[in-house]
């Protein structure tokens, strides 16, 4: 039913003239942007990377998701260009990210 209700919630999103976008909160929304990722990375859309619902799916441990972003691994997004190493963004930052990317996964 939970599933139901996110697809219904999906195409109503989809429909809309204009793109919603889940909340983030300001915190997160604030790293995102100091740090650029979101230069290629959007909530519910495909930019450069993959979208971070998507990213959320592959359930990450905090530990993973940093190393991942210090060291990308482009052979698990087939299809998408590889992401440029960002080796200097702060590993407290990166468990922030972490933590709201991982409430995405349904
Ligand atoms: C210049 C574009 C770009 C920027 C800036 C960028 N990314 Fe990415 N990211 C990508 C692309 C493209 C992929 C998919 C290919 C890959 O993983 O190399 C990706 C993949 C990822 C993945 C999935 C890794 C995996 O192997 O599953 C994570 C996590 C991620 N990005 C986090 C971040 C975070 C956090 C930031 C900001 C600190 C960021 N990205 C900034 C382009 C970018």
């Amino acid at each position: 039913m939970k599933k139901v209700l996110f697809a219904m919630a999906l195409v109503a999103t989809f429909s809309a003239a204009k793109a919603q976008t889940p909340a983030i909160p300001a915190d997160v929304n604030a790293l995102l942007q100091k740090h650029t990722c979101y230069t290629c990375h959007a909530p519910a859309k495909k930019i450069v990377g993959p979208m971070w619902s998507e990213i959320a799916k592959k359930k990450y441990t905090a530990k993973q998701f940093a190393g991942l972003v210090k060291k990308p691994v482009p052979a698990n997004w087939p299809g998408y260009p590889a992401m440029a190493p960002l080796p200097n963004v702060p590993k407290g930052d990166l468990d922030k990210i972490h933590a709201w990317v991982s409430t995405l996964a349904k």
